[in-house]
């Protein structure tokens, strides 16, 4: 699975996404250690907050499942069919994503299948916390 797979992926999971209220249709396909992949969308409510992205969606199938270990998560926004920009994850989902990944994970942030940047996650969330910030 190399990124331009996983960034295929993403594009693909955005036709399942719950947008009515932002017409942001976001995918995300995040691929485990394992060597699965999950892929998730945005699932939006008429109460706004409760809205889940779609990275912590990928993200929580994964655990769920039974997956701890990741290497590497491709995502993508459209909007009226068309990709608007790079598309990169809130803070929330950073943080979420924290709990599991390494600073060498791979963030795809994807506009086409072949228009695509990676960056690390330690370039998204630089002095996280973490569980080794509470240790004494
Ligand atoms: N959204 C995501 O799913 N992922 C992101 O990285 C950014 C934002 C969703 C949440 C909401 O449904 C819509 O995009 C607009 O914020």
């Amino acid at each position: 699975m190399d990124h331009q797979q996983l960034a295929e992926m993403a594009i693909d999971a955005t036709k399942y996404s719950y947008a009515p209220y932002s017409a942001f249709h976001v995918g995300a396909a995040l691929l485990a250690k394992s060597g699965q992949v999950y892929t998730g969308c945005n699932i939006e409510s008429a109460a706004y907050p409760v809205t889940n992205c779609a990275e912590r969606t990928a993200l929580f199938k994964a655990v769920s499942e039974g997956e701890r270990v990741f290497s590497a998560i491709a995502i993508t926004a459209s909007k009226k069919g068309v990709s608007p920009d790079y598309c990169y994850p809130c803070g929330v989902c950073r943080q979420a994503l924290s709990e599991f990944v390494d600073d060498d994970f791979d963030v795809v942030v994807v506009k086409t299948a072949t228009d695509y940047r990676v960056h690390r996650f330690v370039e998204l969330l630089p002095f996280s916390f973490g569980s080794a910030s509470m240790e004494g």
